[in-house]
């Protein structure tokens, strides 16, 4: 693993495994800002699943913007969950990061707007299944590059995410590949647009009906 710095100053890292950047090249805080958090919307107090975790910048900037957030982070590499503890961030976000730093060895930390994050380490695809039902208000989904990674962009995978979030619960991404579109319409997801960020191409943002209620 390799560290990169982006754009907008904050730090990335490379896998050479799957031969792409955890973040995008012109903004690694910035994609976590204006792909996830802003465009969802935040309140405190909100459940949010952090889906391939990585590094945590996705739920580092929630927590920099919200209190009593509940927090389930799911990765499967230890590796990169131990490069938190190194990571240079931004100075603004320094404080906000200090409680992430030992997730390795923790597994869960609580900032000081009583912000509770829970890192579930595994194969997302089978942790996933054993969330509680209809929980999260909120999901980043940050998996890998679907054309690299297709295994956590199919169907099956978007339903178990589906049945973890409340009615009226949005999901992020940085895809806007129409097979990745199609599958989580698939599920029932309502998908539209999110903004485009540092590249030609929108991001996703993908809506839990309030009328489902079916689980
Ligand atoms: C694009 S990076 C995520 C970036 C992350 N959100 C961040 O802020 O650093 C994709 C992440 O998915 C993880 N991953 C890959 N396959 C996985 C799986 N089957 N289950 C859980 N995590 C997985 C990788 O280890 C990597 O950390």
């Amino acid at each position: 693993m390799r560290f990169v710095k982006t754009n907008d100053g904050s730090v990335t890292a490379y896998n050479e495994e799957h031969h792409d950047h955890y973040h995008s090249l012109s903004g690694a805080m910035e994609e976590a800002f204006e792909k996830h958090v802003h465009p969802l919307g935040l309140r405190d107090g909100m459940h949010i699943l952090d889906f391939c975790f990585g590094l945590g910048y996705n739920s580092i900037a929630a927590c920099s913007e919200a209190s009593n957030l509940r927090i389930t982070g799911l990765e499967i590499d230890e590796e990169i969950v131990a490069a938190i503890a190194r990571m240079p961030v931004p100075p603004q976000l320094d404080a906000a990061y200090a409680p992430f730093r030992h997730l390795a060895t923790t597994r869960s930390a609580t900032d000081t707007k009583n912000n509770r994050i829970t890192l579930l380490l595994g194969d997302a695809r089978k942790t996933v299944l054993h969330l509680p039902p209809l929980s999260f208000d909120r999901v980043y989904f940050d998996a890998f590059a679907p054309q690299k990674q297709p295994e956590l962009w199919t169907v099956e995978v978007f339903a178990a995410v589906w049945s973890t979030m409340k009615p009226g619960g949005l999901l992020s991404t940085y895809s806007c590949a129409k097979w990745v579109r199609a599958n989580m319409e698939a599920v029932g997801f309502e998908v539209r647009d999110g903004p485009r960020i540092g590249r030609r191409s929108p991001a996703t943002i993908a809506e839990k009906g309030v009328q489902e209620i079916t689980e």
